[in-house]
């Protein structure tokens, strides 16, 4: 039996122990043991019953899981710095493995997280902080490590591609496209953080750093979202037979990282202008493998619980079969910043 810690029973955490709950037999054959969500912290309790949780699994307070010997996977699902930093350091500090989707923590806190994991020798896994449902962490850091990436593009953000996409085909407006993607479950909770572009931002940070095995921040990375883009933008576009697109972009020049985020104009023959609503699509030209793109939701409940519960997944394996620890990237090689200016 491998049992949960789940902090956050928001949009995502409810996926997660959706998805556990509906799956459960066919995973415990692949992980080789059951999984079984012990506790779960959540200020509101009414959204864990809702999903069929009992009293018994719910607490508000973080020490109940934190002191549970029982516990071996935290799922951490709250989102923002803190308390979710120090959580995950408790938990790694008490031996035990971490998943989590929080990308504004691992583009920010990463190297600090990933130093604690090492030392600890936990598991720490985050395929849900970039681009939701689609798996790009995990092959990069994998199946793709033996190239020397050239460079990375993504639209990254569901949110601000859910409303780019439904202002360029239905002509809509962008408060009230915003408004729905906040009742979908896309946006953050400062929904600010999408359409300035700074959610793509910190997933292009965390790419980048994996790509090219640097250490590249959010503080690295020049940012422009889609506040100033209006209809008469996207009727221009269309009329010069492009489409607007908030891309992220990262590169390697000269031995620099470049990482930037703005909107852009796509030609309409361009595979990435036929990403829309809430999908993502990843870009990645590696010097063996070519051009590569990873396509899919890249936001919403059950797109984001299938990236979580596959980090589950992994670490009950590793527990079950014995192996070492993996952890997320700690070998960087500090290289430079190339400033956009540059
Ligand atoms: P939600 O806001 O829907 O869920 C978070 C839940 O945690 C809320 O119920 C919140 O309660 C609760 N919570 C927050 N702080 C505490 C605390 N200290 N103690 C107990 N409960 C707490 O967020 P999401 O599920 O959308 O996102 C979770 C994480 O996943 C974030 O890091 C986000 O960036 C990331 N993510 C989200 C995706 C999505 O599509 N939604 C996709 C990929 C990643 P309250 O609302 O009352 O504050
Ligand atoms: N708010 C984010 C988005 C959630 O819209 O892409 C997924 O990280």
């Amino acid at each position: 039996m491998i049992n949960i810690g789940l902090l956050g029973c928001g949009t995502v955490g409810s996926g997660v122990v959706k998805i556990l709950e509906k799956n459960k037999t066919d995973i415990a054959k692949k992980t080789g043991s059951e999984i079984r969500i012990r506790q779960v912290l959540e200020k509101d309790p009414d959204k864990c019953y809702k999903i069929g949780l009992q009293s018994d699994q719910v607490t508000s307070h973080f020490e109940n899981i934190i002191n549970d010997d029982a516990i071996d996977i935290v799922v951490e699902l709250i989102g923002g710095i803190e308390p979710a930093c120090s959580f995950i350091i408790e938990a790694m500090k008490k031996g035990k493995h971490v998943v989590t989707a929080n990308k504004d923590l691992i583009a920010v806190k990463g190297q600090e997280l990933f130093a604690t994991a090492e030392e600890n020798n936990v598991d720490f896994y985050f395929e849900a902080s970039v681009a939701g449902g689609i798996p790009i962490i995990y092959p990069l850091k994998q199946s793709l490590a033996a190239n020397q990436i050239q460079e990375v593009i993504g639209i990254l953000n569901g949110t601000t591609n859910y409303i780019l996409s439904k202002m360029t085909r239905e002509g809509r407006d962008y408060e009230e496209v915003l408004r729905e993607a906040q009742e979908l479950g896309y946006a953050e909770s400062d929904p600010g953080a999408d359409v300035e572009g700074l959610d793509a931002a910190r997933k292009i940070a965390i790419l980048s750093s994996i790509a090219f095995n640097s250490r590249v921040t959010l503080d690295d990375v020049y940012v422009e979202g889609i506040t100033a883009i209006t209809l008469r933008d996207i009727q221009y576009a269309k009329e010069l037979g492009y489409v607007v697109k908030l891309l992220a972009i990262a590169k390697e020049v000269e031995g620099k990282i470049q990482a930037r985020v703005h909107p852009a104009f796509i030609p309409l023959s361009h595979p990435l202008a036929f990403v829309n609503d809430v999908y993502n699509a990843v870009f990645v030209n590696g010097d063996a493998v070519g051009e590569i793109m990873h396509y899919g939701r890249g936001a919403g409940e059950m797109p984001t619980a299938s990236a979580v519960a596959g980090d589950i997944i992994e670490i009950g394996r590793n527990m079950h079969y014995h192996s070492n620890a993996r952890i997320g990237c700690t070998c960087f090689k500090e290289k430079g910043i190339l400033n956009i200016s540059e």
